[in-house]
């Protein structure tokens, strides 16, 4: 068993990061082969449009046909037996990063068919992770509930299943005095991020050992 785990947050050790990395040791505790891809480390565009991916008969069918450093990653992404996708809400949507990732992911499996099936390998356990400043009451207030819906509608459509995992009212910073911003409760962040992220970082363990189960 082997599982890949995508950040989309350009932070690479913070909240997104630290959440993949504990669903990596999980996924290595449980027997698996695990390994975090930071795809702030990449150099590659969000889906060209291309259609290469739909060409009947072409050599692309099927996989995405764009030559850059996501290539490589999407080919260890196909042949995965699970796929963990992080992201922060960057104005309610995912990271411009994971966006990207998301499209050239996605729309080389989709066939524009009422008939036939997504051209996705068969089966993969798959799960997001999203964290985000606001508190989990009001997400479906800004709008977030329905984003994460989309996205694990689509990755249930393309892989069969996809749990999600949530951190909200993240700490985003280790000194809030020295960044210009008055709207947060810091002494509560704080405490929260004291308190509850360990606990949220628990339940990323677990669901890297749960993914690899199978
Ligand atoms: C450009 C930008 C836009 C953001 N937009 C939102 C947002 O719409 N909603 C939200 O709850 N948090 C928002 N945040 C906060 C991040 O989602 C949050 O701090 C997240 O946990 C950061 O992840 P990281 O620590 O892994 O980088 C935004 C942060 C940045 C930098």
């Amino acid at each position: 068993m082997n599982l890949i785990a995508i950040n989309g947050s350009p932070r690479t050790g913070w909240n997104t990061a630290r959440l993949l990395e504990k669903v990596v040791e999980g996924a290595q505790a449980a027997g698996a082969e695990a390994k975090l891809i930071h795809l702030r480390d990449l150099r590659f565009t969000g889906c060209i449009s291309c259609f290469a991916c739909k060409r009947i008969g072409g050599p692309s069918y099927g996989r995405c046909a764009v030559r850059d450093d996501l290539k490589a990653v999407l080919d260890l992404c196909h042949k995965a037996d699970s796929l963990v996708l992080g992201t922060p809400f960057y104005f309610s949507a995912e990271s411009a990063f994971m966006r990207a990732f998301m499209e050239r992911l996605w729309f080389q499996y989709y066939l524009y068919s009422k008939l036939k099936k997504p051209l996705s390998p068969a089966k993969k356990s798959t799960a997001l992770v999203y964290t985000m400043n606001v508190p989990e009451a009001v997400m479906e207030e800004y709008g977030k509930t329905a984003v994460v819906k989309r996205a694990q509608q689509i990755m249930r459509f393309l892989f069969g299943s996809c749990e999600v995992l949530l951190s909200c009212d993240t700490l985003q910073f280790d000194d809030y005095s020295l960044y210009d911003t008055d709207l947060f409760d810091v002494p509560a962040k704080q405490k929260r991020h004291k308190e509850v992220f360990p606990e949220e970082l628990k339940a990323a363990f677990n669901l890297g050992m749960r993914l690899v189960a199978g």
